[in-house]
């Protein structure tokens, strides 16, 4: 098998084909314009068939059930739920890191690429930007299937970007891929599973939502208590209104319904157990158990924001391209409608950037049981028996 063979090379260096030579009239950024596009698309792939194998990761943590009860050197994270054991693998954990590291180092390549294209002018786009009407990036099936894989929602897109079939409609197989990357579960539900999985969540057991929320009223009596002894009224009157709005933003995470209010608006993403999960994993990350989960939560924040960093590359350069006032070649307002779609309602892990509103300072965190301590410390040949917990139990 030689090189060429192996790559099909034949067939991918000869699908450049540029309208403008077609029609006698050879632009020569057509070329680079083409040539950016295809490379796009290839990395899309890439991070597409990533982005399923950490899914299938995630997925396999439903099916691991453990009959006897007992817990392996090689598994962490567990919750009993029903009197079933929901065991998350360590190994797994490492390759879905791996693999969403992977992702966001593509996607940080990808934010760069832009400025490949905006060596070309204006001018020179204008001279072949016509005979590819009405062809546009919007109909790239590839991204609509990874934000949606991610955990884009229809119903938070841009009203202009909900109806499918407008763009797609006169392809059944992009169609059909589309309904069936929308009814899969996506990562964010994946990654919102195992944080409600969290160990420490139990009410019967650590409690930590309980001992968070008193740790979090203690914090903001004392706050209350200090606005109160200052003596200029001005400096008072703007601590206690401070105070007000993050009692009322804490109300938000305690309060059920408050919180479900906000995810039905959009304006909140995780639902109210994963979001009980990401704070506890993010306030007590230095236990070793925790280490791993932490920096799959910061390599979500990163694909978002890296995401974002494209659209926000991407609406300038076709600013720069197009201006502001032309429509796209798909049909859409162009500038202003891929500028709306940097709004939040895209952000896929918004709950994870908006954890530091919830943090306490680390002497209020409540402290781990000798159990917790146990259950979050390093592996060991079987942690959970008797005997090693009276061991290490006793030096803690
Ligand atoms: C001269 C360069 C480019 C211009 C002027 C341009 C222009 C546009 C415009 C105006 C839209 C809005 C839809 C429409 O009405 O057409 C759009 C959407 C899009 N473009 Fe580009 N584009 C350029 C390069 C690229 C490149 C290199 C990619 C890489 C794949 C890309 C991917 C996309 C995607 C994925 C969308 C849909 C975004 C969304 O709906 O959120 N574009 N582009």
């Amino acid at each position: 098998m030689l090189y060429n063979e192996y790559l099909c090379l034949d067939k991918i260096l000869s699908a450049q084909r540029l309208l403008s030579a077609e029609y006698n009239n050879e632009i020569h950024d057509e070329h680079l314009f083409i040539i950016t596009h295809q490379a796009y698309e290839l990395w899309f792939k890439q991070i597409i068939f990533e982005l399923d194998s950490v899914k299938a990761l995630f997925s396999s943590e439903f099916n691991s059930y453990d009959a006897s009860n007992k817990f392996s050197s090689n598994h962490s994270i567990t919750k009993q739920d029903n009197g079933v054991s929901y065991i998350l693998k360590e190994s797994n954990t490492l390759e879905i890191l791996r693999r969403l590291n992977r992702i966001v180092l593509i996607l940080k390549l990808l934010v760069d690429q832009v400025t490949i294209l905006e060596t070309m002018t204006p001018l020179d786009f204008m001279a072949f930007r016509d005979y590819l009407c009405p062809a546009s990036g919007f109909q790239s099936l590839q991204f609509r299937l990874l934000e949606n894989k991610l955990g884009v929602k229809r119903e938070h897109r841009v009203k202009y970007n909900q109806s499918y079939m407008r763009i797609f409609g006169r392809d059944p197989k992009a169609i059909e891929a589309i309904k069936r990357s929308e009814e899969e579960h996506s990562l964010s539900i994946l990654v919102q599973k195992w944080l409600t999985r969290t160990p420490g969540l139990e009410a019967h057991d650590f409690d930590f939502w309980g001992k968070y929320k008193r740790s979090v009223e203690k914090m903001l009596t004392e706050q209350e208590q200090a606005a109160h002894k200052q003596p200029k009224q001005q400096i008072k009157e703007h601590l206690l209104a401070n105070l007000r709005s993050r009692q009322a933003i804490f109300e938000t995470i305690f309060n059920e319904s408050l919180h479900n209010a906000l995810v039905s608006r959009g304006e909140r993403k995780f639902s109210y157990d994963a979001l009980q999960g990401a704070i506890m994993i993010t306030l007590y990350r230095d236990e070793p158990r925790f280490n791993q989960p932490h920096q799959i939560l910061m390599t979500l924040m990163d694909i978002d924001s890296l995401i974002t960093k494209w659209r926000y590359n991407h609406v300038i350069m076709v600013q720069r391209m197009i201006g502001s006032q032309q429509l796209g070649t798909g049909g859409s307002s162009g500038y202003h409608y891929l500028k709306s779609t940097l709004s939040d309602r895209y952000k896929i892990f918004l709950d994870l950037f908006n954890l530091s509103t919830f943090l306490i300072p680390r002497h209020m965190i409540p402290p781990l049981t000798k159990q917790m301590k146990i259950k979050l410390s390093i592996a060991w040949s079987d942690w959970n028996s008797e005997d090693y917990q009276n061991k290490v139990g006793d030096s803690l």
